[in-house]
């Protein structure tokens, strides 16, 4: 895909996360890997009403090339893409049910929210490390970031949010709604004795699909 057409397809999955309520007001951020460096979604815009033309870009080092100036969370992306060469893009929500399970659970947990269907597994994997609370754009978060990432295509930032990555745009949005839905089954089901997937059938799922 060139780069209109993932402009393109930017703006066109950001309206319909936020058509659907995983992102809301300025929240959330989405990046994308090109050839020639980054596409990044503005500083306090809303996913919602993205203008193509506007996107921020950024070099390969991440330096900002033009359009609108980029969101505040380059370092947050720059921890995964770089960690992750085979992500093609990153999206950060602060979609409700995974926030929520990022304020229960505690910072250096590595699977807060519990397998409990394939598609969860298959789209996020066995692994979900969660980051110590930092400041929304504080570029200290980016070590810890980086260093889960290697292990894990999606992090959760202690009462913040979720950030996840794929190996296409649209990988990494899909990841993202399952790991939201994920944590809503999660939070149903607290403390109802749910029946988790096993072992074997995670690795299972993993060796087939992941
Ligand atoms: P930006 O508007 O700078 O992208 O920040 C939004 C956000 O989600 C902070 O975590």
């Amino acid at each position: 895909m060139d780069e209109a057409a993932l402009r393109a397809q930017l703006a066109g999955l950001g309206a319909s996360l936020f058509a659907r309520g995983y992102s809301v007001g300025t929240a959330g951020n989405i990046s994308v890997r090109l050839p020639d460096g980054f596409l990044m979604t503005p500083t306090n815009s809303c996913l919602g009403r993205l203008d193509p033309a506007r996107i921020s870009k950024l070099a390969p080092d991440f330096a900002h090339v033009s359009g609108d100036k980029p969101s505040k969370e380059v370092f947050m992306h720059r921890a995964v893409l770089t960690a992750r060469p085979d992500a093609g893009a990153v999206v950060h929500l602060h979609s409700t049910h995974a926030t929520a399970i990022a304020c229960l659970a505690e910072p250096g947990e590595v699977a807060p929210i519990p397998p409990l269907t394939p598609y969860f597994v298959m789209r996020v994997g066995r692994n979900l490390p969660v980051i110590r609370y930092y400041r929304p754009g504080d570029g200290a978060m980016e070590s810890d970031i980086h260093e889960a990432a290697k292990g894990a295509k999606a992090v959760l930032l202690a009462n913040h949010g979720p950030v996840v990555s794929g190996r296409t745009l649209e990988d990494a949005v899909h990841a993202a709604e399952e790991l939201e839905e994920a944590a809503r089954l999660a939070l149903l089901l607290r403390g109802a004795g749910a029946r988790s997937l096993t072992a074997a059938q995670v690795d299972d799922l993993l060796s087939t699909f992941g």
